[in-house]
Order: C-alpha cells, then structure tokens, then sequence
C-alpha cells in the first residue's frame, strides 16, 4: 500500500509500506537542529525490526542503541533511571531525539523517558506491534506503572513522528495480534457502524486488508484525541470494554495466569459492557448477539468462577474513574456511538457477568 499521512495535534501520523521517503523529507526540515539519534529497542525488536529500519535509513546505522527489557514489569521507575543514567552518559542533550521501535510498553517508558529527560527532548515512534499501531504510539500518553498500578506515573507528550511500518505486523505471533485486534473492534463499535459491518463478516485469521484496518483504526483515535487530547471528556470513548476488561485482566493476573492478554480482556469486556448497553441504554439485544457471537469467534472464552464475581465488584469500586459505589462506564446506545460517565449500580454488573459466563 502507498504511504497514508494523518496529521495529529502536532506531529505527521505516516503509515504503510513506503513511508520512508517521507520520514527522510521530516527529518530533513529546516527548522530541525537534531544533535544525535539514539535508538531505544527491546531484546525482540533489536532481532526482528532493527535491521529492516537500518536498511532503510542509514542515517540512523551509527546510532546508539539502548536496550530496554521487554515486559509490563520492566515499565517502572527503576527501568526510567537506569536509561535517564544512559543518557547522561552519552552526552544526550537538548536537541537529542530518541527513536523508540517497539510495543506498547516500550513506547509508553521510552517516551516517558524522553518526555522528562532535561524537561523533555524529542521522540519518533516507531511502533511494532498491533496495538501499538492503532493505538499506544500516538494521542501523547507516556508513563511507566507503579508497582501493580497500570499508568500511574505518566504525562501527556506528543512525539515528533509516529511512523507506521506494517509490515512489522509479519513479526508478530497470533497471539499479539490477536491482543491488538481487541482495539480495532472497539474502534468499530464506539465510531463506526460501517466499518462494524465489514468486520463481521470476516473472521480475524482470514483478514487480509490489514493496512486498510490500521489506517481506519488509527482515524478514529485520532479524530477522538485532536478532540480531546487532555481526556477530559470525549476521550473517554476510548474506555469501552476497558472497565470490565482490566478488572477481568486483574483476575488473571492475580491467580498468576498469564494466558490472558490485554486484548483478550478487552474482548470479555466489551461483550459485558455492550450487554450493560442493552439494558441501560436501550441497544438492541440482537446486536449484542451478534457482537458476543463473533467475539467468541475470535477470542479465546475466559472462565469465570464464582469467587471472581466477588472479586471484580471489589477492583471495580476501587477503579479512579467512579462516583461513590457506583460504576463508571462508557456504552454505546447504538452502534457507531458512544456515551461516556454512565454510572450502573453493582446488581447491573452481575447481571452482565451472569450473561458472559452463561455464555460458555
Ligand atoms: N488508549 C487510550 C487513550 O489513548 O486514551
């Protein structure tokens, strides 16, 4: 596919096969007074996607590279200081940028790391998998966790570029890819009832059309952020299917059962949350057939026994986005829209929890 260009608030959003002509046009603006570029990649980026952008760049083939540690375990303050540390030894200044390849996690902490780095330097965003494509690489969100707590030490800072590569999508195992897919359909159900459409009626391992479903995906968060780039109100569309989806994530990270993905949290997650749609909001309950159906197509089912029940009411209540004791959600009263701070009482949170597990 030939290059597509987004613009964001900020930065040039660049996306394909061939976006690497315009990556050497950005770098080479007149305005630009780089000093030096420092490759920040994990140990699988480094062997899968580092040579392919080597190849095509060679400006950046006598670049420091910086390895972070893969893994949402690594993404805290201590990784930030051994890299902060890094720099200083190398001489980073001002006008360094860092060039960060890599997933979700390692976009998150190396533009953390370069958002308060000397009160902050440049970043271009390579990301590599799927849900960093069409979702953590751009919008300006950069923070690390803080023991069990996702995200809780962060800021908003856009990065110079986010330079889509799909074909890094090749790297990936079914299973990541999977994780991100979650996203995509999110996009779907919140935004785009069309796009809704041509989803359904393909399963996940047979889509062939990845660029067209990254360029939309990537469209619709977009439009969503240069709206509310502070989340302050309509961002908040992006939390559908993720207020149930981290609690169930919780669970299974609490029993120590990794077999569960983000993605596939998110999926259990909108299913529940399109049921609460339904009876809160009046969606139709076909359409909840027909989302739950296709999910459970796609997505492994997670069992949930009858002590998680109690478990997920207790993460819920304590989730930062609530009033009193009751629960914050977004839903989507139809498909293609989405309606944010809808509050439901924990008797609506069983009932959907008896559904999803009616469901196995
Ligand atoms: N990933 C959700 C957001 O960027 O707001």
């Amino acid at each position: 596919m030939p290059i597509r260009i987004l613009r964001a608030e900020t930065y040039p959003i660049l996306i394909g096969e061939d976006i690497f002509d315009e990556i050497q046009v950005h770098l080479r603006e007149p305005e630009r007074k780089d000093s030096k570029f420092i490759l920040m990649v994990d140990e699988n980026t480094r062997n899968l996607c580092l040579p392919l952008l080597l190849e095509k760049l060679e400006q950046f083939r006598e670049c420091t590279v910086i390895e972070i540690p893969s893994g949402e375990d690594r993404k805290n303050i201590q990784t930030c200081v051994e890299i902060w540390q890094n720099l200083i030894d190398l001489k980073a200044d001002k006008d360094s940028v860092l060039v960060n390849i890599g997933g979700g996690v390692l976009t998150d902490i190396a533009g953390f790391i370069a958002a308060t780095y000397k009160r902050g330097i440049r970043y271009i965003n390579f990301p590599t998998t799927l849900v960093g494509q069409i979702d953590a690489a751009f919008g300006g969100k950069v923070g690390v966790n803080l023991s069990d707590l996702k995200n809780q030490i962060g800021v908003f800072a856009n990065p110079d570029a986010v330079c889509i590569y799909t074909p890094f999508l090749k790297t990936l195992s079914a299973r990541d890819k999977l994780s991100g897919f979650a996203e995509v359909v999110k996009y779907a159900l919140i935004m785009d009832q069309h796009f809704w459409k041509l989803l359904r009626n393909v399963n996940f391992v047979q889509i062939k059309f990845w660029d067209d479903i990254i360029y939309r995906s990537v469209e619709i968060k977009n439009r969503i952020v240069k709206n509310d780039p502070l989340d302050k109100r309509l961002r908040k569309r992006l939390n559908f299917g993720h207020t149930l989806g981290h609690a169930f994530e919780t669970i299974a990270l609490q029993r120590k059962d990794k077999s569960m993905t983000h993605g596939s949290g998110v999926a259990m997650g909108i299913i529940c949350e399109t049921f609460l749609s339904c009876k809160m909001k009046g969606l139709s309950w076909e359409i909840l057939e027909e989302i739950a159906s296709y999910i459970l197509q796609n997505f492994p089912y997670y069992t949930l026994e009858d002590d998680d029940v109690d478990k997920i009411l207790e993460i819920l209540v304590h989730d930062k986005k609530n009033s009193g004791d009751q629960i914050n959600f977004t839903l989507i009263p139809s498909l293609g829209h989405a309606l944010i701070d809808q509050y439901c009482e924990p008797e609506d949170i069983l009932s959907c929890l008896q559904f999803y597990r009616e469901l196995d």
